[in-house]
């Protein structure tokens, strides 16, 4: 079926929106993700073989100075929202001067982080005072055992305790993020909605989806988000519609609980028509979509001595040829060139 699309609004001087980063499509990108490490402290099986993948060298990735002169040029073409990633983002020594130097940037409205939450009790406080929104905290499991056999590390108390010392910062906003795996944790989704029961965060459920070296998605773990909306819906009954976020295809309040449950089409992509994000990868490439190969050197900008407007000239370069969505990136990608990545930590998530 065709979508039917926007169109953009031409002026006399060109596009009338020509300080925002639109797309062919007539989406607007004000969302800018970061991963600023590749490395991680968690081995999780749809992510990282145990010994880890060949990681970049340091002097390769961006530098503190690099990231925040791409988020100052971001501003000017109405990026709102940055969300550092990784790799695991508090193991980067200066994320705190990072989440400062983005927050106190004139235009951005929000700053956040997906984490794992195994270094989250140590620097929650810090990140609250430095300006931090909000943190989406990874955790696919709530059972010492199989949080070991998913992650390869036995950190579960110490991503409970970072999860509670959130909640004691005070963020605007935090959420869980459970990736869906059959014969994994298929029996805990009650267990992770009831962590909505009194609690303001917001449990997202997601869709695995193929970014590992093992392709363990192929090997009958991939759970459908039709499973999970069932098992909801049969043991609250009718869920009550909340506001999601882009990903957040659906979002759900259950009658009487203070948080939200919502569910991520991360690899079916019903999500797409309302992308609003770019992608920065630690080794300095925009990614236009997950699903896409093909890369944009902000690298060679920023080492080049590039102004602030080239780096918005690459971002509106990297925009301007994104797909309409993620089924149209991955058959670009097939014979379209670009670089393989073989785990979601070279991508940022
Ligand atoms: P919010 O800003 O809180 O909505 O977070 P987010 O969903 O944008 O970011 P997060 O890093 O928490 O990602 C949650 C899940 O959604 C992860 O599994 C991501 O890989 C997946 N995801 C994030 N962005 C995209 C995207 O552009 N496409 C697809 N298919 N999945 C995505
Ligand atoms: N499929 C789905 N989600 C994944 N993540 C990492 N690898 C995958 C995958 N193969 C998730 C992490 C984290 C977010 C950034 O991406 O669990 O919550
Ligand atoms: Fe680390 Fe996240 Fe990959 Fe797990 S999914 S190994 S926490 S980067």
């Amino acid at each position: 079926m065709t979508q039917s699309l926007p169109t953009l609004k031409i002026g006399p001087d060109g596009p009338l929106d020509r300080h925002l980063l639109t797309d062919r499509f007539g989406r607007i990108f004000n969302y800018l993700r970061i991963a600023v490490v590749e490395r991680c402290n968690l081995r999780c099986i749809y992510c990282m073989p145990e010994e880890g993948i060949p990681f970049t060298a340091r002097k390769e990735l961006l530098t503190t100075d690099e990231l925040l002169r791409v988020v100052r040029a971001g501003t000017g073409l109405g990026i709102r929202k940055i969300r550092y990633t990784g790799g695991e983002p508090l193991l980067h020594p200066d994320i705190v001067a990072l989440v400062a130097g983005a927050a106190s940037q004139p235009g951005i409205d929000s700053v956040h982080l997906t984490t794992n939450g195994v270094l989250l009790s140590r620097l929650a406080g810090e990140l609250r005072q430095a300006g931090l929104s909000g943190v989406n905290i990874s955790l696919d499991t709530l059972r010492e055992d199989r949080f070991a056999s998913i992650t390869r590390r036995s950190e579960l108390a110490a991503v409970l305790a970072g999860l509670e010392a959130a909640q004691t910062a005070g963020f605007e906003s935090i959420k869980i993020n459970v990736v869906a795996l059959r014969g994994f944790n298929d029996d805990e989704i009650i267990d992770f909605a009831e962590m909505t029961r009194d609690a303001d965060l917001t449990v997202r459920f997601i869709e695995l989806m193929p970014f590992d070296a093992h392709q363990i998605w192929k090997t009958g773990t991939f759970l459908r988000l039709d499973v999970v909306r069932q098992q909801l819906a049969s043991e609250y009954g009718a869920l009550a519609a909340a506001e999601g976020s882009a990903t957040e295809t659906e979002a759900f309040r259950i009658p009487g609980f203070r948080g939200k449950v919502a569910l991520i089409p991360a690899y079916t992509r019903s999500l797409c028509s309302a992308c609003n994000r770019v992608r920065l990868t630690a080794d300095g490439k925009l990614r236009n979509c997950l699903y896409g190969k093909h890369e944009y050197d902000l690298k060679a900008v920023l080492r080049g001595g590039g102004s602030a407007e080239d780096i918005r000239d690459l971002l509106r370069e990297a925009v301007g040829h994104k797909a309409r969505d993620g089924w149209a990136a991955q058959e670009e990608a097939v014979d379209g060139g670009g670089r393989e990545r073989v785990s979601m930590t070279q991508i940022g998530g």
